[in-house]
């Protein structure tokens, strides 16, 4: 409740509230700010994880990424899917921020609007806070973004061509552009977005780039967006003083952040939980449950190491069950086993309080399913994941092998009626990574999950 959440953000001084020894209610996990991130590489399906938590949430936020995320949520047969609204806009009830860690492609986010509106989107206009510390994404970055990864060449890092990592770079060396200097005063936006386009015409000039034209677009975009700007810290830092449930959906995934991904095969932001509170302006202390999304398998898109991977038939059905294509980019992912050394990795970083394990159906055919538990490098055992995708191609990984199921677990709801060896599958991954399994998704519905507890 709200005195509570007071209470939390410092409001009573706690050497006093310890001399008086008033006992409160203690502050639960569940009354703080819950956050999902991904474990591995993405696609792990975490907009079903993060449907279910925002039923119950009053806020739901996206603090890092742009519109190269793509989260997939299917409602009675319909197909949303959501680039950078934060998937929360479904809950009729739901306010949603796009936090000033996020990158803003404005036309792109407009569009996914009217895509989603068309598919019975509704209320959106009242619901919708952007901030008005979030850098806008611009032609220019976009162009920017395939000029760079075609002179990349085969080391081209396989980027979604969205202008995601070019936006944080003129983010870094300040001169990008921000809501805030969209919606003010004009003369001075075109001051910048001039020197912004300046800048780069010097290093790139096949860049050819309309400024004219952009700066009128912008113009009307400017006029649309505006009802939406809000200075986000405060609307959210509000939101948790007045106890208001909040959730963070995280896009990309841990391995793909950064700073601990194999780089530069990483996306430009921090995905995993420091992202959060960099990328919405809350206290560290504020925060709650932090849930990992873990897909049954495992699948990386683009080139780079990939220890665990299946080359033969067996990654060609995963890959077909699984329907493993890129959301934003329709590219074929590469599927491998499961790779615990990845999620101890993954949970050292975030600490998750528990985690989903989804998918689990798409191996209901298989014989038998292994467990990647241990890597060794130059024939040594390694205690984590390697820092260079060089030596992460390099090694060597011990396995275990359990028996399959052979049965379909699609329409199982409670975890006592999944095969046995599906639950020991699923129990032999909680005891390796040492993380209670809360969910586990065994099909694409909505409905499709099993809650542990
Ligand atoms: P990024 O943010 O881009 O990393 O994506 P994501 O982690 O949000 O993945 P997404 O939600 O797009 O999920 C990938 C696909 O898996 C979607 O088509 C989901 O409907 C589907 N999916 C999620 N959970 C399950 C599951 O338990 N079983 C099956 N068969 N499909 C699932």
């Amino acid at each position: 409740g709200t005195s509570q959440a007071a209470e939390f953000n410092g409001d009573v001084d706690c050497l006093q509230q310890q001399q008086t020894k008033t006992k409160k209610p203690k502050m639960t996990n569940d009354d703080l700010v819950t956050v999902v991130v991904g474990t591995q590489w993405g696609d792990e399906g975490k907009g079903k994880v993060v449907d279910i938590l925002a039923t119950s949430a009053d806020v739901v936020c996206r603090c890092q990424g742009g519109n190269n995320a793509g989260h997939t949520v299917v409602v009675d047969d319909v197909v949303y899917d959501f680039h950078l609204l934060p998937s929360g806009i479904i809950h009729p009830t739901c306010d949603v921020i796009i936090g000033n860690g996020v990158v803003v492609n404005l036309p792109e986010l407009f569009h996914e609007i009217e895509k989603n509106a068309a598919k019975g989107l509704t209320n959106w206009q009242n619901r919708l806070k952007i901030s008005n510390r979030a850098h806008l994404v611009f032609d220019l970055h976009m162009k920017l973004d395939g000029v760079q990864e075609m002179k990349r060449g085969r080391n081209s890092i396989g980027t979604t061509k969205k202008g995601i990592g070019p936006t944080y770079a003129s983010k870094a060396t300040r001169n990008g552009l921000r809501m805030c200097d969209l919606v003010g005063d004009f003369n001075l936006f075109t001051e910048r977005f001039k020197n912004l386009i300046d800048y780069h015409n010097t290093s790139c000039p096949e860049l050819a780039l309309n400024v004219e034209e952009e700066l009128e677009k912008y113009k009307l975009l400017r006029e649309k967006v505006k009802p939406f700007v809000v200075d986000s810290v405060l609307y959210l830092n509000n939101a948790i003083k007045n106890g208001r449930k909040i959730l963070i959906e995280g896009a990309q995934s841990t391995m793909l952040d950064i700073d601990f991904g194999p780089y530069p095969y990483v996306t430009s932001s921090n995905c995993s939980v420091g992202g959060v509170c960099t990328g919405l302006g809350i206290p560290p202390r504020n925060i709650g449950n932090v849930y990992g999304v873990v897909k049954a398998y495992l699948t990386r898109v683009g080139a780079g190491g990939f220890p665990t991977e299946l080359l033969d038939d067996l990654g060609d059905l995963l890959q077909k069950r699984g329907a493993e294509f890129g959301v934003t980019t329709g590219r074929r992912r590469r599927i491998g086993w499961i790779d615990m050394v990845m999620l101890r990795y993954s949970h050292m970083i975030n600490g998750f309080s528990a985690v989903a394990i989804t998918k689990l159906d798409i191996l209901d055919v298989l014989k038998e399913v292994k467990i990647g538990i241990t890597y060794k490098l130059d024939g040594k055992p390694i205690e984590s994941i390697p820092a260079s995708d060089e030596d992460l191609k390099r090694v060597e990984v011990e396995y275990l092998t359990l028996p399959g199921w052979l049965t379909s677990t699609e329409n199982v709801r409670k975890f006592e009626d999944l095969p046995e060896n599906a639950q020991k599958y699923v129990r032999k991954i909680e005891e390796l990574l040492n993380v209670p399994v809360k969910w586990i998704g065994v099909g694409q519905a909505r409905s499709s999950i099993i809650q542990v507890f």
